[in-house]
């Protein structure tokens, strides 16, 4: 997505060789049209798939999903990493290993909210090594659902996540894949479609 590249180039910052810092636009302060033109992208790139749900991952994936759900018409599901006393004994849990953070920690999503009826699609602002993606199938394994395709807004094509989730056979569109960072240089990788 030529528009989201552009804007990384312009305001992203490479820290050490593989974090990109975003937080202008994406993770902390949030450019709500730049969303929304994501938001259409997603919706064109599985337009001809039936959608029930979006699933992602508290924090940084939320705003991009809710953007995104009003062009599927659907609702979003976050899953959640802190414990409440109003979820428990009625989740769906995975573990998630944080390479970026370095700790392993739980993700979990209510019985109540997804089910063997539902076609989900995962949204997510980063895929690094996948790890997140993975815990979010994992539940949606575990809710007899179907995991439809996962969308990413930055792949850091130079990890392994994008080649492990593909290995597996699951549909996977990034809007902006980085082929490389190295000396703060970002290189992307071509537009898929
Ligand atoms: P993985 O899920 O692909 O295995 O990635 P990893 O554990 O390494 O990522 C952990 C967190 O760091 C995730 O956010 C992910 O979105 C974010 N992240 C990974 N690489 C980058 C990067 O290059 N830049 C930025 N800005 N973030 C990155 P999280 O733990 O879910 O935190 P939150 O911000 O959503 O609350």
């Amino acid at each position: 997505m030529e528009l989201l590249k552009q804007r990384i180039q312009r305001d992203g910052k490479v820290i050490g060789k593989d974090i990109l810092k975003v937080d202008s636009f994406l993770n902390h302060q949030i450019d709500v049209q730049l969303l929304n033109e994501m938001g259409k992208e997603f919706k064109r790139m599985f337009k001809d798939e039936k959608i029930t749900k979006i699933l992602t991952v508290e924090a940084s994936g939320i705003g991009i999903s809710c953007i995104t759900a009003q062009y599927f018409g659907v609702p979003v599901i976050f899953a959640k990493k802190t414990e409440s006393k109003n979820l428990d004994g009625e989740t769906y849990e995975s573990e998630v290993y944080s390479f970026t953070r370095g700790k392993t920690y739980k993700i979990r999503v209510s019985k109540r909210y997804i089910g063997p009826e539902d076609r989900v699609l995962i949204i997510d602002d980063f895929l690094a090594n996948g790890k997140a993606v993975l815990g979010l199938k994992d539940i949606i394994g575990k809710a007899n659902a179907l995991l439809v395709g996962v969308g990413i807004v930055i792949e850091k094509g130079f990890q392994e996540g994008g080649k492990i989730l593909r290995s597996q056979g699951i549909r996977i569109h990034s809007l902006a894949i980085i082929k490389s960072m190295d000396s703060g240089k970002i290189e992307f990788e071509e537009d898929e479609f």
